[in-house]
């Protein structure tokens, strides 16, 4: 029985390392030096080909190398029945937060106005916007959401959370479900999404929901690209619906080099690398899964695959 590691050619490697120096025992395998398909009974995967998983037929766990999976339930052909894994630790909601915090800072006080200005030798007090005035809304408070809100208000940030069946989280104002939606949009200042991409989710940052914001709103995107409807946010940032919008994650990645955000002076571009996993970090997960695996114990992080998330 072997595990197979579908990532990145770069990052491959790599990821064997860390699961062999756990266990130098363990049969580790780099796509696509695949061996006897009949042999793989644990993959892990990051954005692999649509189709490759039921080529193996033992196969008893398919464990994503991020926070999301919907890269797998993308899978048409993905196999039935094999529990899907993702993800959990430290380090994610803990860079997740590093990220989303400079992002609300910066819109707060400019900093990305004021390197445009250096760049011009120009000496100019902008208006910022206090924290305490600025509410900032998070659809979706899981791990990663949870924790950004936590750190946000500690900041001193009102913030208001919405998310799919009712969660409470002290000193977060929270939202749920389709009919809180617009309340939960009517006072915001800054909106980030970290909610999980699933069929209720995608396109759900389009041109009704901008036009419930307050005039003037930030957006911050950190979730999945298919969650934003491009053309609309180009819409509501040239009406000045909204004012800038600071996204890490896109329909198409990498983002092509013509692509219009790149060059707009109200979007903010990163690669997606909101929320980092480090591999020696991570490894032992699935070392600790693939060991209970044989030994007939429960997986842990399995995803419900029917919810996606
Ligand atoms: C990154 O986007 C992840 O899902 O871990």
């Amino acid at each position: 029985m072997a595990i197979l590691i579908i990532v990145d050619k770069e990052k491959a490697e790599a990821w064997a390392a860390q699961v062999k120096a756990i266990d130098a025992s363990l049969d580790v395998r780099v796509w696509p030096k695949v061996g006897d398909p009949a042999d793989i009974d644990f993959v892990l995967v990051w954005k692999y080909p649509s189709g490759e998983l039921k080529k193996f037929p033992n196969l008893k766990c398919i464990a994503s190398l991020g926070a999301g999976i919907d890269h797998i339930l993308q899978d048409r052909n993905l196999p039935q029945g094999v529990p899907v894994t993702r993800v959990v630790e430290y380090s994610m909601p803990q860079s997740m937060s590093e990220y989303v915090t400079l992002a609300v800072l910066n819109y707060c006080r400019l900093f990305d106005t004021y390197l445009k200005d250096q760049e011009a030798a120009k000496w100019h007090e902008h208006t910022s916007l206090l924290a305490r005035n600025t509410r900032v809304g998070i659809m979706g408070l899981g791990q990663l959401g949870g924790d950004a809100a936590v750190k946000l208000r500690m900041l001193g940030f009102p913030v208001s959370g919405w998310t799919r069946a009712p969660k409470q989280i002290k000193g977060i104002t929270s939202y749920h479900g389709e009919d809180m939606l617009e309340s939960f949009l009517s006072d915001l200042s800054i909106l980030i999404c970290l909610l999980p991409l699933t069929p209720a989710t995608r396109n759900i940052l389009n041109r009704d929901l901008f036009a419930k914001l307050p005039r003037g709103a930030y957006l911050i995107n950190v979730a999945r690209g298919d969650h934003l409807v491009e053309e609309d946010l180009l819409e509501a940032l040239d009406s000045g619906q909204l004012s800038g919008a600071c996204l890490d994650v896109f329909r198409t990645e990498p983002l092509p080099e013509d692509h219009p955000f790149w060059r707009h002076s109200k979007i903010i571009v990163t690669p997606h690398i909101s929320s980092i996993t480090f591999a020696e970090e991570v490894a032992p997960q699935f070392v600790e899964n693939y060991r209970r695996l044989h030994a007939g114990q429960p997986l842990e992080n399995t995803v419900n695959v029917k919810m996606g998330y």
